[in-house]
């Protein structure tokens, strides 16, 4: 089913200052659709697990409406609402077997014992848990454990899954196992699902669409591609990876509305922008360190920057450098397959160019 936030604002008492007032989501509209991951994705206390604690219906909207589907669910009890929750947690019952927990729900519904049993099975063949039915919950790895906390929460077919940082207690392997099986099972169910983390390769990987949340704001909602390529503002563009920010000047508006911009000596056509700019504005050009192009030698003409190499990190796939450039402005780049490519080393003059096909505009 789809899911629908309207105007949705929380205000919670200060609980150490009477009269104060915490302002933990603020105007946020927002469709998911149905059958539609997405994720929540910002920095501590942006207001994250308050959004999806008001889907549950946990906690109540200070004002604006929440719908599921084409019922408004803002006075509708939490068990009635028909969303399931999966935490960091895994909350599964440590004195039931793993068949026990993920029937629970079902057996709490009065379902059929023999149906029970075949829907069980049936989730525990999808999520590779077959043949643990019997053990306890403390006889499992932490993966395996939380495929039972999720195939608890996904046999009872909710119509939304919600999920609060679910991996941020496993070890980074298995974490990014989990991420793909978990988007296995949303996509392989239709479920209409959130997810919540502060983790932005998590966030790509598992997500239709990105919602990137700053002090309780939306600040963009997009797919991972849109995100990355074409961050809204400042906060999106540095929230989602390394980025450099180049000071620009816009020389001239060409016909199919693209920008001619002025970065350091040179000039670049970019036709990706968020708002409307007129000759004259400062701006700023975004660009990826992996977007950079790195050749060492004397300062060429073409180029756009020259610089010295001040930091190399190599990374074995990758190599991260810092360039100074007019001893001032410091730039991130990025090379790959160095035993190809080969790498500089720190001293090095380097002239630094990009294809303005990956540069977007924000305005200062
Ligand atoms: N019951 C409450 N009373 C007062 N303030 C609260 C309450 N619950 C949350 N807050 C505040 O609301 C803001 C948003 O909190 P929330 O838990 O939604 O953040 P989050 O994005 O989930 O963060 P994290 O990534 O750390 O989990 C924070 O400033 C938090 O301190
Ligand atoms: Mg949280």
């Amino acid at each position: 089913m789809s899911l629908k936030l309207v105007n949705i604002s929380k205000i919670f008492k200060d609980p150490d200052h009477a009269n104060k007032e915490v302002v933990a989501v603020k105007d946020v509209n927002l469709e998911i659709f149905e059958g539609e991951m997405v994720s929540f994705l910002g920095p501590s206390g942006c207001g994250k697990t308050t959004t999806l604690r008001m889907v549950s219906g946990f906690e109540n909207p200070t004002t604006g409406e929440i719908w599921l589907g084409n019922t408004m669910i803002n006075d509708m009890p939490p068990n009635k609402r028909d969303t399931a929750m999966v935490f960091q947690s895994y909350a599964i019952f440590p004195h039931l077997s793993v068949g026990q927990n993920i029937a629970f729900g079902l057996e709490l519904k009065g379902i059929k014992a023999d149906v029970v049993k075949k829907e069980v099975e049936e989730i525990m063949s999808i999520m590779n848990l077959t043949n643990l039915y019997n053990r306890s919950p403390d006889q499992l790895s932490g993966g395996q454990q939380q495929r039972v906390a999720l195939a608890r929460s996904i046999v009872n077919k909710p119509s939304v899954l919600l999920f609060d940082e679910p991996l941020s207690n496993l070890d980074a392997k298995l974490r990014d196992l989990m991420r793909f099986e978990i988007r296995r099972i949303q996509q392989s169910f239709g479920i209409t699902s959130i997810y919540v983390t502060h983790d932005q390769a998590e966030a790509m990987i598992v997500s239709d669409r990105i919602v990137v949340m700053n002090e309780g704001h939306i600040m963009q909602v997009g797919t991972p591609f849109e995100i990355y390529s074409h961050p809204a503002n400042r906060f999106v563009a540095d929230f989602i990876g390394r980025v450099n920010f180049l000071e620009s000047i816009v020389e001239e508006i060409a016909e199919d509305g693209s920008y001619k911009v002025r970065i350091g000596e040179n000039i670049k056509l970019i036709n990706s922008s968020t708002g409307d700019f007129s000759v004259g504005d400062k701006v700023l050009t975004v660009i990826r360190p992996e977007s950079l192009t790195v050749s060492v030698g004397e300062r060429s003409k073409a180029a756009i920057f020259h610089g010295k190499v001040e930091k190399t990190v190599y990374l074995g796939p990758t190599v991260e450098y810092d360039i100074m450039v007019d001893g001032r402005e410091n730039i991130s780049a990025v090379t790959h397959n160095p035993v190809v490519a080969g790498f500089f080393n720190p001293g090095d003059m380097v002239n630094i160019d990009f294809n303005p096909a990956a540069a977007h505009l924000l305005g200062k």
